[in-house]
């Protein structure tokens, strides 16, 4: 496998006599790849059929000319004023019933027809423009789907959708009000029609209603994709179709997206997303405010491998300050580099620089790029040239029989939509659950694959996780019963029915061969009043009350006898949230009962294996020797004392070294 470098360029924000020189630059920088395009939808059609296309065509030729190769994002994230005034009902519509207006980006409704047909009309032109072009070997497709929140929208487009959806869904008004258990507060209808959008209600709506809303939207995210995908596809063989999808953002169904994908690609951000989207107190943002937190990008290259039968790239890399956190820290020296190899570590076929120059006007001026706007080299430039040489150094030399990692863990996009439609108490997220258990597993040194609910492929993993899971698959419980290795569920998996509802048998409703056990009762703490662990530890958040039938061993208890961790043959189930101590003890032990190796890494430190070779990390900001781990061999990257953002990759003999 190659991996390779790349960057994000606006040509249409610079003169035309500075494009060839930019090419030749980042030519010289190492990179092979560029995304251009995805924002110019005003100046490749800036009237109604008036398509100008040639300055276009000039860039795509002046960056193949320098070697580059292209990849043409379609425009469709900024469709253009006269656009939005000619069908002004193509505007999203927020969760208070205000229209979101022109004026930004992504001011679209997934449910629009006329939008989707003009999406379809600009994808096709440029697809019969430049699908032939020798220099583009890739699209992407729009840009950041969901992207400021714009999945959900409250339009009338999305209230005919949607009542069309259901009708198709249940074919009668009575088995939508049975599914939904509408007889509660006389929310029955007698026709779809009568069918609302789930706003504006005085109270909390029916969550059966919500749950099949954020299906429904789910799935325009995922027709809207498609029409694209299908027309560059047949307009652009042998092109990789493409989307950037974004970090922590559950409102669609990721993997549903990714099956129409032939490559997966992420925007991270590592500090902003440290700012904005971790759960973490400030204690630890303080220690990894230029670092960024050592487990949120490997999870969602993780993640993001899975989507799409594992080629996966990185699109946008974070290269200096970003513009759009509370507080926005320039890198650490050496972090830009860390970041690209940890993504290189989890399988990245290319990682991208998001910008070539900084922007000296509008919304990003205060968005680093790898160039300042004068065009001198920023900090980035020559970290990313640092990895340029070391990908050519290593060439060839890295082994590539990725196989399975250490543990699994399964994950489901409907989960996040249960959980925060229901979360029952204010700490519990679904994302914020899994990321606390594959932080943990990283803890311990084991490197983790993500596998979906929808299609699970637990064969060959010596341990498997299902945190969380808001209804069984039958593809789940089958994959369950053909397992072998240590498997882990719970907390709160399968405690509810497709429709929203709590099981007949009460949860996690297996069959009792597999696991005999019912949870009955539930209840979520205040982050002040844990529930402690004997043997050490507590269950925080969330913590479940079960009563086990004769084959199941009570494995943990908590100090007031409740049983905490209950185990049948190699199924054991959860009744809580392990705080980090309770998660290791579990996790150690469920790893030593599959016959896996841990380790008790430092919380900066972090390992992640790819086949004969395991990469080393450090977020933090002491050194670290990696002799503490038995390596005492020279790395064939990187040095055996990490420094604080150092990497290292070092050669080992198999996968419990
Ligand atoms: C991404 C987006 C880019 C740019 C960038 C700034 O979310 O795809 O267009 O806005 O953030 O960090």
């Amino acid at each position: 496998m190659q991996r390779t470098l790349g960057v994000c360029y606006y040509p249409e924000h610079w003169p035309e006599a500075r494009w060839a020189d930019d090419a030749s630059r980042m030519a010289g920088l190492g990179l092979t790849h560029v995304r251009i395009g995805e924002f110019a939808w005003s100046r490749l059609e800036p009237r109604r059929g008036q398509f100008e296309f040639d300055w276009l065509a000039r860039a795509i030729d002046t960056l193949h000319a320098a070697g580059l190769k292209v990849v043409l994002g379609t425009p469709t994230a900024t469709p253009p004023k006269w656009l939005v005034d000619e069908m002004p009902d193509m505007l999203p519509v927020g969760a208070d019933g205000a229209v979101r207006g022109f004026g930004s980006r992504r001011h679209y409704d997934f449910s629009h027809q006329g939008y989707l047909e003009e999406s379809k009309r600009i994808t096709l032109k440029l697809a019969k423009a430049f699908g032939a072009h020798p220099g583009v070997t890739a699209w992407q497709t729009d840009n950041e789907y969901d992207c400021h929140g714009t999945t959900l929208s409250y339009s009338p487009a999305a209230r005919a959708g949607f009542q069309a959806w259901l009708q198709r869904k249940y074919q009668s008004p009575d088995a939508l009000n049975r599914a939904w258990g509408n007889v509660f507060w006389s929310m029955e209808i007698s026709d779809f029609s009568e069918i609302g959008l789930p706003n504006l209600t005085v109270t909390e709506p029916n969550p059966a209603h919500v749950m099949d809303f954020r299906r429904y939207a789910s799935e325009m995210v995922v027709r809207f994709n498609r029409a694209q995908a299908d027309i560059i596809r047949a307009h652009s063989p042998g092109r990789d179709v493409i989307h950037n999808f974004m970090g922590r953002t559950l409102a669609f169904d990721h993997f549903d997206v990714g099956r129409d994908l032939d490559i997966s690609s992420w925007d991270s951000y590592p500090l902003g997303f440290l700012e904005d989207r971790s759960d973490q107190g400030d204690d630890w943002k303080r220690r990894f405010v230029r670092a960024g937190d050592p487990d949120f990008q490997a999870f969602h290259h993780d993640l993001y491998r899975a989507t799409s039968k594992g080629r996966w790239w990185v699109m946008e890399q974070q290269p200096g300050p970003v513009n759009w956190a509370p507080h926005n820290p320039a890198p650490r020296d050496g972090m830009v580099r860390l970041w690209s190899w940890e993504a290189f570590a989890h399988g990245a076929e290319t990682v991208s620089y998001f910008r070539w120059r900084q922007a000296p006007f509008a919304q990003e001026q205060m968005h680093a790029g790898l160039l300042r706007p004068d065009s001198t080299e920023a900090e980035g430039f020559a970290e990313a040239a640092q990895v340029a040489r070391e990908l050519r150094a290593l060439d060839g030399t890295l082994d590539e029989s990725a196989g399975r990692a250490d543990a699994a863990i399964v994950f489901d996009y409907p989960s996040a939509w249960a959980w925060e439609i229901q979360p029952q108490g204010h700490e519990f997220d679904y994302f914020r659950l899994v990321f606390d258990f594959y932080r943990s597993l990283r803890r311990l040194g084991l490197s983790v694959d993500i596998v979906p609910a929808s299609a699970p492929e637990l064969d060959g993993y010596p341990m498997a996780l299902i945190p969380g899971l808001f209804a069984w698959t039958p593809e789940l419980i089958e994959a369950i019963r053909g397992f072998q290795g240590q498997l882990l569920i719970g907390p709160r998996s399968g405690s509810k029915t497709d429709d929203f509802a709590i099981p007949d048998t009460l949860p996690p409703a297996l069959q009792k061969d597999l696991l005999d056990l019912r949870v009955s009762r539930v209840e979520s703490l205040r982050a002040d009043t844990p529930v402690p662990i004997s043997g050490g530890g507590t269950f925080q958040f969330w913590r479940e009350f079960l009563e086990a039938g004769a084959d199941v061993e009570t494995v943990l208890s908590a100090e007031d006898g409740v049983p905490g961790l209950a185990k049948q043959g190699f199924l054991h189930y959860l009744g809580g949230w392990p705080d980090p101590e309770l998660m290791r003890i579990v996790l150690q032990r469920l790893a030593a009962d599959a016959g896996l190796k841990t380790r008790d890494l430092p919380d900066g430190v972090r390992l992640r294996r790819h086949g004969l070779h395991v990469f080393a990390f450090n977020y933090g900001e002491t050194s670290f020797d990696l002799a503490e781990l038995g390596w005492t061999g020279e790395p064939v990257l990187g040095a055996r004392v990490l420094q604080p953002s150092g990497v290292a990759i070092v050669a080992v003999a198999g996968a419990g070294s």
